[in-house]
């Protein structure tokens, strides 16, 4: 979470120092037109808006690609975010993604970042360290001045004189202010300032001033009471801090405190005419003469405007307030600018982080559904209805996928959705005995409206699990059975399936006993061996036939089953743990699939798996990786063309095996579903290789095309191919 939110704050001071360059230019530009109070806002909110790390999403549009790549790349440099585990299956081995796409991640500017779902639960990075050390460094230095120097004001300071207090009384009923404030004089300061939050003081240099210029210097002070200025400079000090490695940030503190001062000379001079404009001007270059105020934090001091005391004598000199209808279209044009970057940052939030987003315990379900989607065009009918009669037709995610953009494409397109990580173990019981379902609850709640099937994912697994579960060996069945019974019994009701075992088995699986192919240095295969499958299909069972759904279909889910010998592996075990009475119904494939893919090996463990009778098979993760060469590491033509031909050719095959009453041989009547891992290539976990049906931008890509009307589509290539 911690290395979420400093990857956020990086974007979002990246993008919010165009915002400061382009209203101190703007600023400048309409400096004649505008007030210094409304340009003072428009600073304010900037500074407040940074301190936000999170965006409303404003509108949609692609973010400008330099600065997704810049902010990209620096996460990616400042290792905020973690590597997907696996890349994909080709014959059944994994490949690591920092090896297939090595080098291909920094220029993949609008690629998916599903890897940072796995940083909420990764330890705050030394980035993170760095970033709290100079935080905490920029507010204890500015806290320990502040106190210094009230500590040598209440030191040195002496109440002024009655004098002195009669004016301030006449200034402050002349500009209506009622709080008492304090007056002191010290000979250790050279110019008068205000300090203090909730206790104000003026504090003024031990000398006499003459009262025409005292009068103004107090008014002014005032003024800076009565705006608030103070709590603003405390605000641009935590910007700062947020900011500190930003040196555009400082820029903008330092602006922010010079409009301020603008602001108070413009309140002064309100209704001055020429002879007081040049009295007030001969008054801040008398305070000017004097020096500058040794810089202490948390005050105001007149002579704040630093070095920039020309621009500000001609301010005061000549400038008459400007019209109040030009004011008002000129502030309207920098808030304006103002919105739009802000707006910027959430749209580069939504295109630089288009990954499904971890569930948050509290993340709102922003339920948009229209019925007509913009983006995919009316001819085409949705792939749910196409495979109705066939098999389900799903997809995957977590909360984020409910929203629109997402929702248009998955409502239309899936009738199935697999909750891609919120019922990790993981997430679901982080740790021992504290569950939380709300993520779960929310994404089974929304779809059961919406009938949608919902295939809980996953149980035992040696991923994505916390190492507590295992470490005991004496209460790993305990808790194993404990997690289970916990989870089928709150989200169950709501499941059509659940995989209660994931990737048990290793990538080279050549013995003849199913249990020596297991993993055997991972999870619970170390405390429990292989009973840990037996144990966990046992357990599902019980529980779900508790909770009066015996129809809720239990799986071993996998990846590389197509290679022969890991199926023949998975084929033995299903067989062996069924003829025992253990409660296998399903096995999932996977199937994250590469350009190497051969299709015949997929036929082949299909038909292997028919053999089991009563068991049904699931594609449960399919996705068909190819790196792109084109612009932005997108397909090209050729590379669009065998990615979609593959889709094509598994799509016929899995016709051929489809359990629903649309295949006419009953005898190959066994898959039940067909999931699709990733409804977007931008939200897609191995979304840099471009993997599924829809492009980044939601339109349905040649793939779609494809799997829509899988033999049209060969048979349109091939004709083609002769010509
Ligand atoms: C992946 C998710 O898609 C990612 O969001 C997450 O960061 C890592 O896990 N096999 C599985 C899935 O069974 O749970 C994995 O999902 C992909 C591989």
């Amino acid at each position: 979470m911690a290395n979420e939110i400093l990857a956020e704050l990086f974007r979002v001071s990246l993008i919010m120092s165009a915002a400061i360059l382009l209203l101190t230019v703007l600023s400048w530009l309409l400096r004649s037109k505008t007030s210094a109070t409304a340009r003072m806002i428009c600073w304010v909110a900037l500074a407040m808006s940074m301190l936000v790390p999170v965006r409303p999403t404003l509108y949609t549009l692609t973010a400008p690609k330099l600065m997704s790549f810049i902010t990209d790349t620096l996460a990616t440099r400042l290792d905020l975010r973690t590597e997907p585990r696996y890349l994909t299956e080709q014959t059944g081995e994994w490949v690591q993604t920092s090896e297939a796409i090595a080098g291909t991640q920094a220029s993949d500017a609008s690629a998916n970042s599903q890897d940072s779902i796995v940083t909420s639960e990764i330890q705050p990075g030394v980035f993170t360290y760095i970033w709290l050390f100079g935080f905490l460094a920029v507010i204890t230095v500015c806290i320990i001045k502040h106190f210094l120097f009230l500590r040598t004001i209440r030191r040195w300071g002496q109440p002024a004189s009655g004098e002195i207090s009669n004016l301030m009384n006449s200034v402050k009923r002349e500009i209506g202010l009622k709080r008492h404030i304090r007056l002191l004089v010290s000979p250790v300061i050279t110019t008068p300032v205000l300090i203090g939050l909730f206790r104000p003081i003026i504090v003024l240099p031990d000398e006499k001033i003459e009262s025409s210029k005292l009068r103004f210097v107090l008014m002014h002070e005032c003024f800076h009471y009565k705006r608030g200025d103070i709590w603003v400079k405390t605000l641009s000090l935590f910007t700062l801090a947020a900011h500190w490695f930003n040196p555009v940030v400082y820029l903008m503190k330092r602006l922010l405190i010079q409009e301020s001062e603008t602001a108070c000379d413009e309140a002064v001079l309100r209704h001055a005419g020429a002879d007081s404009r040049f009295q007030y001007g001969e008054t801040v270059l008398y305070i000017a003469k004097r020096g500058k105020q040794a810089e202490a934090a948390l005050f105001s001091s007149f002579n704040g405007h630093g070095n920039n005391l020309k621009k500000r004598l001609v301010d005061i000199i000549e400038r008459a307030a400007p019209k109040r209808w030009v004011s008002v279209v000129c502030t309207t044009a920098l808030a304006a600018v103002l919105l739009l970057s802000i707006g910027m940052t959430s749209i580069q939030a939504q295109s630089g982080g288009d990954a499904n987003d971890i569930p948050e315990e509290d993340s709102p379900v922003i339920h948009e559904v229209r019925d007509e989607p913009d983006s995919i065009p009316d001819e085409l009918h949705g792939l749910k209805d196409i495979y109705k009669d066939y098999f389900l037709i799903g997809t995957c995610g977590d909360i984020k996928m409910l929203s629109n953009p997402y929702w248009e494409v998955l409502s239309k397109e899936f009738n199935s959705f697999t909750i891609e990580n919120a019922m990790k173990p993981q997430y679901i019981q982080s740790k021992e005995g504290q569950f939380n379902f709300d993520a779960a609850g929310e994404i089974t709640a929304v779809l059961a409206d919406h009938d949608i099937a919902v295939i809980g994912h996953t149980l035992a697994w040696h991923e994505q699990t916390p190492g507590w579960m295992w470490d005991d060996r004496d209460k790993a069945k305990e808790r194993l059975e404990a997690h289970i019974d916990a989870v089928i019994r709150n989200c169950g009701p709501q499941l059509t399936s659940i995989d209660v075992v994931n990737e048990a088995f290793a990538d080279y699986t050549g013995d003849s006993d199913w249990r020596k192919n297991l993993r055997q240095d991972t999870g619970w295969y170390t405390v429990l061996g292989a009973d840990f499958i037996e144990i966990a299909f046992r357990k599902a069972d019980e529980v779900r036939r508790d909770i009066g759904r015996p129809d809720l279909k239990l799986y071993y889910n996998d990846y590389g089953l197509h290679s022969p010998a890991k199926a023949d592996a998975v084929y033995r075990m299903v067989t062996e743990l069924r003829a025992k009475g253990v409660p296998i119904d399903g096995i999932g494939m996977q199937s994250h699939y590469s350009e190497t893919l051969s299709v015949d090996d997929v036929e082949n463990a299909l038909a292997h798996f028919n053999t089991i009778p009563g068991v049904e098979v699931s594609i449960s993760e399919m996705d068909i990786s190819i790196i792109g060469s084109g612009g932005n590491l997108s397909l090209t033509a050729d590379q669009s063309a065998i990615q979609s031909e593959l889709y094509a050719r598994l799509f016929t095959v899995f016709k051929k095996y489809a359990k629903g009453q649309a295949n006419t041989d009953e005898s190959k009547r066994l898959i039940a579903r067909v999931t699709v891992w990733g409804v977007t290539d931008g939200s897609a976990w191995l979304g840099k290789s471009n993997p599924v049906l829809f492009n980044r931008q939601f339109e349905p890509k040649e793939a779609y095309s494809a799997v829509a009307n899988p033999e049209k589509f060969l048979e349109f290539m091939t004709a083609t191919k002769d010509l």
